[in-house]
């Protein structure tokens, strides 16, 4: 039986986590949620698992030292960290990059400090079977030529243009550092862009899904050709579960769907599945066209396109992305057509004052 300690699990992909490793394991494991309940993070993603006796929720700042070695301290039985807590969007790390850097670096070495601290025997080596599993981003690699047929891999040298990626790859060579230097127990993993349920509506999917619901523009940046790959976030999940329990320790493992697309067929893809499930008489489906496309001011420094090869986590762990696009999108509108109250409770206050600095559509 593991003990998880997860950082960030209030915010998208780290409560899709806990959702998924308390399915599949139930009460074989007890999960610890660190978080510290920004913008990003919400309690309401983890209705259904708080009542579960394994799962404890402590509400803390990664980059208070004090606090994540009481935690440590108070739970000796952590043998396992997932570390999702970061500031993740782009456009927030434009306008205000310091906070990226106190978090996500800041925040990492704090990580990696305390777990080692918990984790190392007097003789310098590690207690057996205890790993820490570091969650990135494939923006650390840069950004690839346009009609590119180029992958990035384990092996790609870093690259990263924005103060979000700059930050998630200083996080990673500290991984790599304390992985290299003591030898601790450790994992990293670049991931593609992911979607599904619990995205914050600041993200590409599902802003536009918001938007065309209330019949409001869809601010496609730039030409709108920028390419990314989009994985269905419990194909990552399930990526995260298969390293962290078999994963060689010190690899890097590359996960992506090799599901590249431009932000423009996204969001046509977006307005072309909303018609399809908007029942005939709701009200809402006169408005979801698309002439609601709107070109605006393209993101400065904006990486023209992401590509992922997965070949490495593949051939090693036989993880492969399960859910189709087509399939994966239709069930994430289904899951925002069944939480209309949850997205009116993260849109409401804060959110429609950034959305108004940030879009004069
Ligand atoms: P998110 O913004 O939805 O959630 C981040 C969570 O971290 C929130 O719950 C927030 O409250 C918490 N947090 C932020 N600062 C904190 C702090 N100082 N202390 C404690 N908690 C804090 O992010 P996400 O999209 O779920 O991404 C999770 C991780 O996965 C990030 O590390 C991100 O870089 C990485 N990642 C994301 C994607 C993606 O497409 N979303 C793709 C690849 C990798
Ligand atoms: P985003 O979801 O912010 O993810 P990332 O920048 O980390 O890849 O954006 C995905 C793509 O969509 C990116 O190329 C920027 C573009 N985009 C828009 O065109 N309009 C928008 O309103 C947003 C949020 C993103």
């Amino acid at each position: 039986m593991h003990t998880y300690l997860v950082t960030g699990g209030a915010g998208f992909i780290g409560s899709n986590f806990v959702h998924y490793m308390f399915d599949k394991y139930g009460d074989d494991i007890r999960i610890i949620n660190v978080d510290a309940l920004t913008y990003a993070g919400n309690l309401e993603n983890l209705k259904g698992v708080e009542d579960k006796a394994g799962y404890t929720f402590i509400k803390a700042d990664i980059t208070d030292k004090e606090a994540i070695e009481k935690i440590f301290m108070n739970n000796p039985d952590i043998d396992r960290v997932v570390h999702f807590a970061a500031e993740s969007h782009v456009d927030r790390s434009i306008r205000n990059p310091e906070v990226f850097v106190q978090t996500n670096v800041l925040g990492t070495a704090v990580m990696l400090n305390c777990a080692k601290a918990a984790w190392e025997n007097s003789d310098g080596t590690f207690k057996e079977d205890h790993r820490f599993l570091h969650v990135s981003t494939d923006e650390v690699y840069g950004s690839l030529p346009d009609d590119d047929n180029a992958f990035f891999y384990e092996t790609t040298p870093y690259d990263p243009h924005s103060p979000y990626s700059a930050s998630k790859a200083s996080s990673d060579m500290l991984v790599k550092a304390y992985m290299d230097t003591y030898k601790f127990p450790a994992n990293i993993t670049n991931c593609s862009n992911n979607y599904g349920p619990y995205q914050f509506p600041e993200k590409l999917i599902p802003l536009m899904i918001n938007n065309a619901l209330q019949g409001k523009k869809l601010p496609v940046y730039g030409d709108g050709k920028n390419v990314r790959d989009w994985l269905y976030v419990e194909d990552h999940c399930k990526a995260i579960d298969l390293v962290i329990n078999k994963g060689r320790l010190f690899e890097t493992y590359n996960i992506g769907g090799h599901n590249e697309k431009r932000n423009i067929e996204i969001v046509t893809i977006i307005i072309e599945t909303l018609q399809d499930m908007l029942d005939d008489s709701d009200p809402r489906k006169a408005n979801v066209t698309k002439d609601l496309i709107t070109y605006v001011e393209d993101r400065k420094g904006h990486d023209r396109r992401y590509a992922i090869a997965p070949d490495k986590i593949k051939s090693e762990l036989g993880w492969e992305p399960e859910t189709m696009f087509a399939q994966g999108i239709r069930k994430t509108i289904a899951w925002y057509f069944d939480h209309e109250d949850w997205m009116k409770n993260v849109t409401s206050g804060d959110y429609q004052k950034y959305y108004d600095s940030m879009y004069s559509v």
